[in-house]
C-alpha cells in the first residue's frame, strides 16, 4: 500500500497549508490507527484510519477540475511572465502538482481539464486513447465541400506531419465544428491553414462526451467526479 506523509494528508484532507497542519499536530489529537502522531514527516499507509479526536479524517488522493479557459491565459503549470490556468484556480481547489491536461493556445477558450493525477492526464492525451476533442472555430472564409473531404481523409500539414482523419462540419457561413482525435501543436489552426483559412476564434466545446457546461463562465472552475471523467473516453462514433 502507498505511504503518505502526515502533513500532506492533513493539508489535502482539511484544506490547510502544511505549516497549519504542523500546528494541528501539536494539539496532540491526531491519531493513526489509534496511535498519537505529532510529526508532519510521519509516513503511514494510506489505508490507515486517521482521526482528529473522535472524528475520522478522509482525503482525496487526486482532484479533477474542469475549467472554462478564458482568453489570454496560458495553459501551462507555471510561467514567469504570463498568468497561467493554475494561477487562476480558486483557493479551495488549490494543491501541489496541478497541471493542465493537454494544451490550448493562449487565445483559445473552452473546456480544459486540470488535475494532479499524472496517469489520468496521460490517458486523456495519449494518441493511443484517441479521445475526441471537439472545437468550434470562427474562420476568415467559407468552408468548401473539398475541405470537408480533406479533413476526413487525414491531411498532411505544411511540416509534413500527417493528421488522423477528422470531422469538419460547417456551423455557419464562416464557422465550423471540428473533431480531432489527437493533439498536435496548433493542430486546428494548422489544418485550416492547409486549406487557406485563418482561424479568428477557437473554442473547445467537448472532449469525448464531456461537454463544457453552458452555465460555466470564462475562468470558472468546477470539480468533476467519476461519471464526468468516464465521459471523456466515450466515443461519439461519427469518426468510425
Ligand atoms: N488546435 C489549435 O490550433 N489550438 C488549440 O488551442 C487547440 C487545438
Amino acid at each position: 500500500m502507498p505511504l503518505i506523509r502526515m502533513d500532506k494528508f492533513l493539508s489535502l484532507s482539511q484544506g490547510i497549508s502544511r505549516s497549519e497542519a504542523k500546528i494541528l499536530l501539536k494539539n496532540g489529537n491526531i491519531t493513526v490507527d489509534g496511535k498519537r502522531v505529532l510529526k508532519g514527516d510521519f509516513k503511514f499507509d494510506e489505508a490507515a484510519e486517521v482521526k482528529n479526536g473522535n472524528t475520522v479524517l478522509t482525503y482525496k488522493k487526486h482532484i479533477y477540475l474542469l475549467m472554462n479557459k478564458p482568453e489570454g491565459i496560458l495553459s501551462a503549470a507555471t510561467d514567469k511572465r504570463v498568468k497561467t490556468v493554475i494561477d487562476i484556480i480558486p483557493e479551495r481547489f488549490r494543491r501541489d502538482g496541478l497541471f493542465p491536461v493537454g494544451r490550448l493556445d493562449k487565445n483559445t477558450t473552452g473546456l480544459l481539464i486540470i488535475t494532479d493525477d499524472g496517469d489520468f492526464g496521460h490517458r486523456v492525451t495519449s494518441p493511443k486513447t484517441e479521445t475526441e476533442k471537439c472545437y468550434y472555430a470562427e474562420l476568415d472564409g467559407e468552408i468548401k465541400e473539398e475541405y470537408i473531404k480533406a479533413f476526413a481523409e487525414g491531411m498532411t500539414l505544411v511540416s509534413g506531419e500527417v493528421c488522423k482523419p477528422a470531422i469538419l462540419r460547417p456551423a455557419g457561413k464562416c464557422s465550423a465544428r471540428v473533431i480531432v482525435t489527437e493533439g498536435k501543436y496548433h493542430q486546428i489552426k494548422r489544418m485550416f491553414g492547409v486549406v487557406g483559412l485563418g482561424v479568428n476564434k477557437l473554442h473547445r466545446v467537448s472532449i469525448g462526451k464531456l461537454s463544457l457546461p453552458e452555465s460555466l463562465a470564462p475562468g470558472e472552475v468546477i470539480e468533476i467526479g467519476e461519471r464526468e471523467k468516464a465521459l471523456i473516453f466515450y466515443r461519439n462514433d461519427i469518426l468510425l
